[in-house]
């Protein structure tokens, strides 16, 4: 896609800050109780038993703490992590390498899993659940295989597309996790914790009105907090409540509800081009330039716990919360969209 939207640069990690802002302990970790709580009982269980810890699967769309969980496993297992992603481990002999260079119980972090191609996955497969490796060396007749034996380690593997995990490797990950968007409330939290990190004078309003516009996600919450924070410190003597917040971001185009470029690019052409829905996923991808699966993933879910959408079984409908939002009429009632 050609052109950038805001929203990628509000959801890119930024290294230096994503490091200082990252929980390192699972008290630190705002919301997401019931995966919290699974993945603490796991550890604490796997420690008390003297245990490696089972490999882990977490998924969800991006921003809302997948490799944050990563590094807190290793560090309440006392263990180091590595970290790699999918698409970067291009041969078999890379895996290899990574894998001989385990301690027993080291975490093997591997983002964007779905991205990994398939030849190397199949390699993965005995070496998470029999700790060994069958590796291919020399061509034709001199063709053998080796076998490498493992450190006991634990795979911790994240997603934002959980569909294209294939079933085997699925099946070897003891534990599955979805991550879900962030209610108001608990960004409000992180954004007052992060605020206090990087001594910043916040209010509880001026949290609370970042909050609610930073689409449930904890990474966009803490980049609007920054941004929030220039804007403070050039214009408001450095404090930020909710007029100052408000301003600013009003100022940077940030959506009063934390609609992002392509959840607006998705509603509008639901209801400019197929008068509100029903209609199938994927054709709405294509009239927005996106995967299905991506938009399944990784847009829709907001958009339906936020009420914009509903699925239906003949296809995605807005409601009408949706045209209110949009500051739109519902066909037929709008003389603009009359007889399209
Ligand atoms: N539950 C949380 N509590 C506090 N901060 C969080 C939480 N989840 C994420 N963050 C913040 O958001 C940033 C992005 O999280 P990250 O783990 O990189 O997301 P993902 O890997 O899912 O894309 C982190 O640097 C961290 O500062
Ligand atoms: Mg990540």
């Amino acid at each position: 896609m050609s052109e950038r939207l805001i929203s990628d640069t509000l959801n890119r990690p930024d290294q230096d800050l994503d490091v200082s802002l990252r929980p390192k302990q699972f008290d630190d970790f705002v919301g997401q109780a019931k995966v919290r709580d699974r993945l603490e009982l796991a550890v604490d269980a796997a420690c008390a038993r003297g245990d490696v810890l089972d490999h882990v699967l977490l998924s969800g769309p991006p921003g809302l703490g997948k490799t944050t969980l990563a590094h807190i496993l290793g560090n309440s297992m006392g263990v180091s992590v590595k970290a790699t992603s999918g698409p970067v481990i291009d041969k078999a002999g890379d895996l290899a390498g990574l894998l001989t260079g385990l301690e027993r119980g080291d975490v093997l972090f591997i983002d964007e899993i779905h991205r990994m191609q398939k030849t190397v996955e199949e390699y993965l497969y005995s070496a998470m659940e029999d700790f060994v490796l069958d590796i291919m060396i020399d061509q034709g007749p001199n063709a053998r295989s080796i076998r490498l034996d493992l450190p006991h380690f634990t795979l911790v593997g994240a997603t934002t597309r959980s569909g294209l995990i294939s079933a085997p490797l699925r099946s070897r990950f003891g534990l599955t996790n979805r991550l879900d968007y962030y209610d108001a409330e608990n960004l409000q939290v992180i954004i007052e914790r992060s605020a206090r990190i990087l001594d910043i004078e916040i209010d509880n309003d001026g949290a609370r009105e970042i909050a609610g516009r930073s689409r449930g996600t904890p990474r966009i919450a803490n980049n609007l907090l920054r941004r929030v924070r220039d804007y403070a410190q050039v214009r408001a003597d450095n404090r930020i409540n909710r007029d100052v917040a408000d301003r600013a971001l009003e100022m940077l185009d940030i959506d009063r509800y934390g609609l992002d470029e392509m959840d607006k690019r998705i509603l509008e052409t639901l209801i400019h081009k197929f008068s509100g829905g029903p209609v199938g996923i994927n054709t709405i991808a294509v009239s927005v330039g996106e995967e299905g699966g991506t938009i399944e993933e990784v847009y829709e879910p907001y958009l339906i716990q936020e009420g914009y959408l509903v699925r239906t079984p003949k296809g995605r409908m807005v409601t009408d919360l949706c045209y209110q939002r949009l500051g739109l009429k519902p066909s037929g009632t709008d003389e603009m969209t009359l007889g399209l």
